[in-house]
This record gives C-alpha cells, sequence and structure tokens, in this order.
C-alpha cells in the first residue's frame, strides 16, 4: 500500500491530518489508526460495512462489478481452468505452481488424508442425531489435542504442516460426520483417488460394492470447493483472524471459524435456502413468499439470495448456475420439484423489481445448495461442505496473519450507552 494523501478532521474545533492509503485495486483507506490517541474519539462502524480490517494480498472482491480475485486470477478462469488444489497453492503461497511444484503439494496433501485413529473415538462421543456442524466444530477444534507437533504458531515449518493437515483432513472429518449421523460404517480415505472423488468416496461408498463417482460428479465437487475457497474478510475468516490475533493454535481458529460460518446468513444459507425451498413446496405458492420477503414486518428473507458486499451479481453464482445445469442434466433430476421450485423462484426473483433495486439475486449459496442437493447430500452436509471448501481461505489468511511482524491482539473498542457509574443497593433497600 502507499500512503499517497491525507485527510482532515475537524472535530471541536481542532483538525487532524489521517494517513489515507491507496491499495493496488478497490478503495482508498482512511487510517484511524491514531484517531483515538489525537482526538479522543474512536470511529463506530458496528457491521464493518466501511471498515478495513487488516491489509491483505490474497483476494479481492469488486461488488460493484461482480469480480472475484485469487491472487489476482479471476474466479471464473480458475474455475474453469484450474482444480481445487491447484487454487489451495495459489492461495497459500501467492503463485500458480509448477508442475513439480503441484505435483509435490499435491502428494503432501494426500499422504496427511487419514486422521489419528484415536479421533474416531472422538466420533463416537456424539449422538448420531448430531448436526454435522456440530461434529466438525468439535472434532477440528480437537485436533490440538491430537497434533501437538504443529500448534506452534513461532515455528513456520509448524505453520506449514498444520497447513497441510487442515486442507487434508477435512474432506475426511466431514465426510466422517455424515457417516456416523447415517450410521454407516466410515470409510478410509485412498491414495489413488483425486482430491474431490476422495470425498465423494468416503461419503457416499459402502463396503458391501464398489462405488466409483461419476467424473461429471468429481468436476462439480471440485468446482463447488473451487468457488467457496476464499473471500476476503467475511465473517468467519474475519472470526478466525481475530481468534488468530491472541496466538491461539490454527486447529482452534479454524474451529472458531466452522462455528461463525454455520449461521444460516452466512455459510449456513445453503442449508436454509433448501429448506426454504422445501416449505414453499410447489411453484404456485412461490408469490405468498415473495410478498412475505418483500414485508417489512416479516422477518423472512429469501436464503440464498443477496449479498453483503455483491450488489449486481455473484461471480460464483454465475459458474456454479452452469455446473448445476450440467449436473441435473447428467442426474435426470430436471423434474424434482424441489428444483423445480427453485429454478421458478430464481426466474421470478429476477424480474421482481423490489429484488432489482435491492440488489438482490441468487448467491453461490443458492446453486450450490441444488447441485448437492441433487447429489444426494442431505441438507445438514451443506454447510460442513462450506468449511471444508473454505479451510484454504481461513488457513492462507491465518498464515498471513501470523507472518505479519506488526500484527497485535484484535481488541475493538464500543459506543457504551449502559448506566453511568452508581453504587451498591443492599437487597433490603431494593
Ligand atoms: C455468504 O461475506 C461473504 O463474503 C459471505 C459469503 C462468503 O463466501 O463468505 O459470500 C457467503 O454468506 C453468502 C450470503 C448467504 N446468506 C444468505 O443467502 C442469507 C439471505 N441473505 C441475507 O441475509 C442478506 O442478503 C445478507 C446477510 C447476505 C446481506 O445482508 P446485508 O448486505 O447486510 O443486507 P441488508 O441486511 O442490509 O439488506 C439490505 C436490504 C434490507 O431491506 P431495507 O432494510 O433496505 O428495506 O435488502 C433486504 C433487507 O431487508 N434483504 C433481503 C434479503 N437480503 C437483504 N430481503 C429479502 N431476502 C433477502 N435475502
Amino acid at each position: 500500500m502507499t500512503e499517497s494523501k491525507t485527510a482532515t478532521l475537524s472535530l471541536d474545533g481542532k483538525t487532524y491530518d489521517l494517513p489515507v492509503h491507496s491499495p493496488t485495486v478497490g478503495p482508498d483507506v482512511l487510517d484511524i489508526t491514531k484517531l483515538y490517541g489525537q482526538a479522543g474519539v474512536f470511529t463506530h462502524d458496528p457491521g464493518f460495512t466501511s471498515t478495513s480490517a487488516c491489509e491483505s494480498t490474497i483476494t479481492y472482491i469488486d461488488g460493484g462489478k461482480g469480480e472475484l480475485l485469487h491472487r489476482g486470477y479471476p474466479i471464473d478462469q480458475l474455475a474453469e481452468k484450474s482444480h481445487y488444489l491447484e487454487v489451495c497453492y495459489l492461495l497459500l503461497y501467492g503463485e500458480l505452481p509448477s508442475a513439480t511444484q503441484l505435483e509435490d503439494f499435491e502428494n503432501r496433501v494426500t499422504n496427511h488424508t487419514m486422521i489419528h485413529e484415536q479421533m474416531v473415538n472422538f466420533f463416537r462421543g456424539f449422538r448420531r442425531d448430531a448436526h454435522p456442524m456440530a461434529v466438525m466444530t468439535g472434532v477440528v477444534g480437537a485436533m490440538s489435542a491430537f497434533y501437538h507437533d504443529s500448534t506452534d504458531i513461532s515455528d513456520p515449518w509448524q505453520r506449514e504442516v498444520a497447513s497441510i493437515r487442515l486442507i487434508a483432513k477435512m474432506p475426511t472429518i466431514a465426510a466422517m460426520a455424515y457417516k456416523y449421523t447415517i450410521g454407516q460404517p466410515f470409510v478410509y480415505p485412498r491414495n489413488d483417488c483425486d482430491y474431490a472423488t476422495n470425498f465423494l468416496r468416503m461419503c457416499f461408498a459402502v463396503p458391501a460394492e464398489e462405488y466409483v463417482p461419476n467424473p461429471i460428479l468429481s468436476r462439480a465437487m471440485d468446482r463447488i470447493f473451487t468457488l467457496h475457497a476464499d473471500h476476503e474478510q467475511n465473517a468467519s475468516t474475519s472470526t478466525v483472524r481475530l481468534a488468530g490475533s491472541s496466538g491461539a493454535n490454527p486447529f482452534a481458529c479454524i474451529a472458531a471459524g466452522i462455528a461463525c460460518l454455520w449461521g444460516p446468513a452466512h455459510g449456513g444459507a445453503n442449508q436454509a435456502c433448501l429448506e426454504m425451498l422445501k416449505e414453499i413446496g410447489s411453484v404456485d405458492r412461490i408469490p405468498e413468499f415473495i410478498a412475505r420477503a418483500k414485508d417489512k414486518n416479516d422477518p423472512f428473507r429469501l436464503m440464498g439470495f443477496g449479498h453483503r458486499v455483491y450488489k449486481n451479481f455473484d461471480p460464483r453464482a454465475t459458474v456454479m448456475k452452469k455446473s448445476a445445469d450440467e449436473v441435473l442434466d447428467l442426474l435426470g433430476v430436471e423434474n424434482n420439484p424441489l428444483l423445480q421450485v427453485a429454478k421458478e423462484l430464481e426466474r421470478v426473483a429476477l424480474e421482481d423489481p423490489y429484488f432489482a433495486e435491492k440488489k438482490l439475486f441468487p448467491n453461490v449459496d443458492f446453486y450450490s445448495g441444488i447441485i448437492l442437493e441433487a447429489m444426494g447430500f442431505p441438507t445438514s452436509m451443506f454447510t460442513p461442505i462450506f468449511a471444508l471448501s473454505r479451510t484454504v481461505g481461513w488457513i492462507s489468511q491465518w498464515k498471513e496473519m501470523i507472518a505479519d511482524p506488526t500484527g497485535k491482539i484484535g481488541r475493538p473498542r464500543q459506543l457504551y450507552t449502559g448506566s453511568g457509574a452508581r453504587d451498591y443497593v443492599d437487597i433490603e433497600s431494593r
């Protein structure tokens, strides 16, 4: 970043010069680091809608243009020409790998896909009807109890090992969470399968017969992973950064990110979207729900629509929509009533002036939910798949923060509107 300009704040008859930093691309940022020390005031931005929380070189989003770049490469090109593990390398190390570098990276990930056998007992402590996100939050947090040799964040080599372990083991943990809730035996990863195929095998194979996923489904799965890999300073990534700023180990930080992603306004939206489609039930009930979404007195929102940053379209959704059509054609489920409702809801919402004015359009979660439903995943597995995909984004952002020598613990302040100081009143006098 460059410090090219200065902004002047005038307050209570005094003026304060604030440095303005210019990014490679995107809005300038007003540096208020010294504001409280100079002027004795805080800034106030509860949803961080106008706040830059860090400097980063990983992902750039232009909400107006519907642009998403990973280390400068547009998401539509990566989704079309690359694959998830190559995108993982790009996010982690900043450049596209050579053939040799990619082979070495994929081998390292492949050879870390199994989890410590003792962790199998950890799964057995959950109820069978536990939500897979609850299992993932617990099991990933517990990884710091099994992999002590990669929890020292001051050691770059341990940070690297923890990163590889998390990327490699997330599909295994997510698949085990699914198998456990449906009462089927765990399926171990295989080193002769690519990342996406391995995950589909661990979810859908059973000991009783061979299972080889259709390559179109493996490709669609890999594309879902790529489209969810990273997304700037979203809520769960900001959670991981804040947890990491205290020096917490990487497994604990990623567990915090999983917990935040679970929320229906964030990563839980794809599950909430399918549940909404089930609630709508049939095409003729769509107008009723569209009216509810417009009613200010009704808290109902169209899940899978809208975005904090994208105010025209979500570039990931464009790619995901294409994948959805491929998968539905392959599986011949275009007559599935749920998917019929989804397609009609998309058409109606996109034509409705209300949603156009509010910049509400289908986001990445709308289409990913449709693909995962068509693939046979229960809705409870949608967010675990999002968490699996986003692990590389979380850990890349965490590594960037930890490696910053100027980093300090995140500690926001507040606008206090509670009671002023007052003396304790004995209970007899209340
Ligand atoms: C993800 O941050 C990220 O990058 C997230 C993510 C990532 O990759 O990490 O992209 C993943 O979380 C995608 C978003 C998934 N969430 C949903 O699909 C849930 C439904 N969407 C909404 O909850 C909402 O759109 C948000 C949370 C996504 C965005 O909220 P904003 O930008 O804070 O929008 P807002 O709440 O200020 O709404 C603006 C207006 C409001 O009306 P007014 O008060 O101006 O009259 O639009 C309305 C809202 O009522 N609105 C909706 C709506 N979303 C916003 N109305 C109906 N349905 C909706 N979905």
